[in-house]
């Protein structure tokens, strides 16, 4: 793989809001968007505060992440999906188990919304299995006898022939995402650990260069950062990592 530029690398970060106060996050892009292409506003700051953080995000001239991970009837995802690139965001996301009908509504509306605001083209993603659901989960609660890796691999196939952009997945299965959907296909890693960081409650862990060797197209930033005692030496640790290997 050639060296990534730290443009290419910053392009390929995503930061994770996950704060308690409006004004951590707005501390958050202030600190470190010279660093992070985009940052990911999930449903606990959502949840608190709409969308009071978008306009903050959008004057850095950062990409506006809005992880919602719609799954309703495909005239509601529709709808949602339209008021959601409205509403300003570049990226979003639904679960591939609302099925393709539900992707496809996904797709038209976000499409819709973007022409008529005139927005870059809106990246869908899908969650295809949760990372807290277990081979024993999917079996007893959820009445289904794939494994999580047969299952995550046909959602994969179902969002790509909805329209969807790609997936979120564990760093771990990217190389058989990649082999068996394409290289085009967008997948986006959560679970992102530096070897210096702590590994909180995540399991499968995999470290920033390393997702990026094995074809990561964007890495998601948590913890290892917005907990760091120094946020910004901290990211800088993580391009020094990436430009290193
Ligand atoms: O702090 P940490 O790096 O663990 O944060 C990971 C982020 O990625 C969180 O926002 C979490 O909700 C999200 N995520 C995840 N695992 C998934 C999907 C999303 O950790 N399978």
């Amino acid at each position: 793989m050639n060296k990534l530029t730290k443009e290419q690398i910053k392009e390929k970060l995503v930061l994770a809001l996950d704060v308690e106060t409006i004004e951590e996050a707005k501390n958050l892009v202030d600190e470190l968007s010279p660093y992070i292409g985009t940052f990911k506003v999930g449903l606990q700051l959502f949840c608190g505060y709409g969308l009071e953080i978008v306009n903050y995000i959008k004057e850095k001239n950062s990409n506006f992440f809005l992880d919602v991970k719609l799954h309703d009837i495909p005239n509601t995802v529709e709808k949602a999906s339209y008021n959601v690139i409205k509403n300003g965001a570049n990226f979003f996301n639904v679960h591939a188990t609302g099925g393709i009908d539900m992707m496809k509504a996904a797709r038209k509306g976000a499409d819709e919304a973007s022409e008529k605001y005139n927005t870059k083209k809106p990246i869908i993603l899908a969650v295809t299995v949760l990372t807290s659901i277990s081979d024993e989960i999917l079996k007893q609660e959820l009445a289904n006898n794939l494994t999580s890796e047969e299952f995550v691999i046909k959602l994969a196939k179902n969002a790509k022939e909805a329209g969807m952009n790609g997936v979120v997945a564990s760093a771990k299965e990217l190389k058989l995402i990649k082999k068996e959907l394409g290289d085009d296909f967008i997948v986006l890693t959560p679970g992102i650990r530096p070897k210096w960081s702590c590994k909180d409650d995540q399991k499968r862990i995999v470290t920033p260069s390393d997702a990026i060797k094995d074809g990561s197209d964007y890495i998601v930033l948590g913890r290892a950062v917005t907990k760091a005692d120094n946020r910004i030496n901290a990211t800088e640790r993580i391009y020094q990592e990436i430009l290193e290997s």
